[in-house]
């Protein structure tokens, strides 16, 4: 299978949504990488369709998904690609389309397993193995508590093969005042791990404790 990203355009970083709570990670994920001029490749989960109707009311229809994502992200969609769940011969289902790596956000326990597996049920799994198999940076925004045993080795074993493991945790030691601020953490955390600058918080800098004051 060939398949290059269309050309003119650069190397597209590939964004799935799964269906785990927590679809505004994935809004906020969107908005920065598309703030910093990246290429996006859009894949979005069966059970994602359900987790964006219940968080968001947005009714996603493959047909009609750049009106559903312009409005939800915020953002013109020229730079993103979307690929529908089912096509196993699109662009991210081969390693030879060239990609900078994937972002599952959030990604479900049931994600976690398929690519730990080689599953590839669906398109977003398959681009998960792809993107493991080739090498290239694969980010895991897990969603879910407790974690059962199995989850824990799954993520163990991924983390092993050279995945980003990033469980959906908002720190509070920046702006804590909205929920949309510890979002942004999160999404923001993301963006620093792949190396893309963003405004989505005001990175720690340090400050005297009285501690060390006294030291
Ligand atoms: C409203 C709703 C919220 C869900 N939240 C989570 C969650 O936070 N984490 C998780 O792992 N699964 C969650 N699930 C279950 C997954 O959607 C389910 O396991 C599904 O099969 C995952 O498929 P996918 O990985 O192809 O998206 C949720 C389901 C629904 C309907």
């Amino acid at each position: 299978m060939t398949g290059r990203p269309c050309p003119g355009r650069r190397r597209p970083w590939v964004v799935g949504i799964s269906g785990a709570s927590g679809t505004a990670y994935a809004a906020s994920v969107l908005r920065g990488l598309l703030d910093a001029g990246e290429q996006v490749d859009l894949i979005v989960s069966k059970a994602a369709r359900m987790t964006l109707r219940d968080e968001t009311g947005m009714i996603f229809r493959p047909s009609r998904w750049q009106e559903a994502m312009k409005e939800w992200v915020g953002r013109e969609m020229s730079a993103v690609r979307y690929w529908p769940i089912a096509d196993m011969a699109a662009g991210p289902s081969s390693g030879s389309y060239l990609t900078k790596g994937m972002i599952v956000v959030p990604a479900t326990t049931a994600s976690v397993a398929g690519i730990a597996a080689g599953m590839s049920k669906d398109l977003l799994q398959r681009a998960g193995d792809v993107t493991l198999k080739e090498r290239r940076p694969l980010v895991l925004v897990l969603r879910e508590t407790p974690l059962r045993r199995s989850t824990l080795l799954q993520l163990a074993e991924l983390s092993g093969e050279g995945a980003i493991v990033m469980p959906a945790s908002p720190g509070f030691y920046s702006d804590s005042s909205t929920v949309q601020a510890l979002v942004d953490f999160v999404a923001g955390k993301v963006l620093d791990v792949v190396g893309i600058e963003h405004q989505l918080f005001e990175p720690w800098d340090g400050h005297l404790t009285e501690q060390s004051e006294g030291e």
